[in-house]
């Protein structure tokens, strides 16, 4: 049912791609760079995947040349990393290490000589484990100096060359990952530290935008955030208040607040009486008002399908299918207020996660609806086992077929008259997943590695390196 013209991508559509510093660079003790709290934690057993780790990851810290030299080719026109902080300040403040300053100036650069837009993400989860040591990390309120002072850091070092900044990547992962599910540093389950921690990287990322906004660099700042658009399962009136429960939950907890520096007062009401509430001063409430991002960077995977959930004998959070085996994860929730469960018309992929490109039209619908922000997709892609083939191809047709249906989904969102800067989709090359080793694949480029072995890290372009390169020169015209 379609009521409109369909629009063309604009022409600086930032067509790109993505990755982050963990998960690529390896490198992980050269040139002055600090710990993280990731190295540390990889190295505790049972917490990845196989025991995997990021030492050297897929080695661009030193093939950074040849990478960038295959997105030329490719045609990108922007590309997503992110600055490792301990490369920066190896003990997250005091001295910077002006060796991490060279690395990026010369990765920037190259990007720059090659006609590639960088696109910066300050903070994609590796804590210099020097703060989470001395204070807690994102549990003190001291971060936010730190954070601030190494973000700009950042924009006087980098800030006459880039554009686009990410503050925070997926704030709302990291932190119930870290706080609640155990499954990323500092691996705790705690509510009220949880709720606490979060309210401080709020207060980080709106002190580090208000800075930018103050400094006047070129160009815009935003979080970038993991939105899985909710929908009621049918119906059930029951079912509709699970999902508006759901949204408020799990989406625009962050999402008001960077952008009208509020929690929706249901879910604040809620913890108050759960007793796990974050303080909030007037000072706080000032600076989060006052740190508002110039778009929102969207990360977008799936969306989740939602159901009313009993308060006595209701489901609580299920842990996640790390295992890449397909239909091994169950509904999840939260007593009283909602749970997920499956939607029949939708696939899913051998992790669990729902494919639903229509869902992403939904979520720039909505992000554009109730923020009237422009939206940079800053990761949208599919996690698959993919085959090196003796011949060295890679026959990825299940991953074409993905993206190009959520580009399909951008063009109606677009035409829908949302403001989409770009999209950068998770990932370039194949990287490290944080829980899911190297067996779960995400690039364009195939990296020759897996759990056991580096091997020699060889880069091989996939069917999709190709079918993206054509999309790109024909700027999104035929899908
Ligand atoms: C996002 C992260 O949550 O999802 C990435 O920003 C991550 O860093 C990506 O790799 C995919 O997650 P996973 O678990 O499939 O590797």
């Amino acid at each position: 049912m379609e009521y409109k013209k369909m629009s063309h991508f604009p022409t600086d559509f930032l067509w790109g791609a993505s990755s982050a510093a963990y998960q690529i660079e390896g490198a992980y003790r050269e040139d002055g760079k600090g710990l993280s709290v990731w190295d540390k934690f990889v190295r505790i057993p049972g917490k990845t995947f196989k025991g995997t780790n990021g030492d050297v990851a897929v080695d661009h810290y030193h093939r950074f040349k040849e990478d960038v030299a295959l997105m030329k080719e490719q045609g990108l026109k922007a590309y997503r990393f992110s600055i490792a902080w301990t490369r920066i300040f190896p003990e997250g403040k005091g001295q910077v290490n002006q060796k991490g300053i060279n690395f990026y100036n010369r990765l920037i650069d190259e990007l720059i000589a090659n006609r590639i837009e960088p696109v910066v993400t300050l903070y994609h989860w590796d804590l210099p484990q020097a703060l989470q040591d001395e204070y807690g990390g994102w549990e003190s309120r001291e971060i936010v100096t730190d954070f601030t002072n190494y973000a700009k850091t950042c924009f006087d070092a980098f800030g006459d060359r880039v554009n686009y900044w990410v503050s925070l990547n997926e704030q709302n992962v990291f932190i119930s990952h870290g706080y609640q599910m155990e499954s990323h540093p500092p691996a705790v389950n705690d509510e009220k530290r949880m709720y606490a921690a979060n309210h401080i990287a709020n207060l980080a990322n709106a002190s580090a935008i208000k800075t930018f906004h103050d400094g006047h660099y070129q160009g815009g700042i935003g979080p970038s955030f993991a939105y899985s658009p909710g929908y009621a399962v049918n119906g059930d009136p029951k079912n509709q208040v699970a999902a508006t429960n759901y949204e408020d939950y799990a989406a625009h907890f962050w999402m008001d607040v960077y952008v009208y520096g509020r929690y929706p007062k249901m879910i604040y009401k809620w913890l108050t009486e759960r007793g796990t509430a974050p303080v909030i001063t007037e000072a706080d409430r000032a600076l989060l008002i006052a740190g508002k991002p110039d778009f929102m960077g969207l990360n977008y995977y799936q969306t989740q399908t939602i159901a009313a959930n009993p308060l006595v004998g209701g489901v609580g959070l299920a842990a996640e299918n790390n295992t890449g085996k397909k239909g091994t994860s169950s509904e999840s929730g939260v007593p009283g207020m909602f749970k997920t469960t499956n939607n029949e018309f939708l696939k899913q992929t051998d992790w669990d996660w729902n494919i639903d490109p229509e869902g992403l039209r939904i979520a720039l619908r909505r992000i554009d609806s109730r923020y009237d922000l422009p939206v940079l997709i800053t990761e949208n892609g599919l996690g698959a086992y993919d085959k090196l083939e003796e011949d060295h191809q890679i026959h990825d047709d299940y991953r074409i077929y993905f993206i190009n249906e959520h580009i399909k989904a951008i063009k109606e969102a677009i035409s829908d008259g949302v403001k989409v800067i770009g999209y950068t989709t998770w990932s370039f090359t194949d990287l490290l997943s944080w829980s899911n080793g190297y067996q779960k694949r995400y690039g364009f480029v195939y990296i020759d590695r897996d759990e056991e072995s580096a091997k020699e890290l060889k880069r091989y372009r996939k069917d999709s390196f190709y079918w993206y390169q054509k999309v790109i020169q024909e700027n999104g015209q035929y899908l």
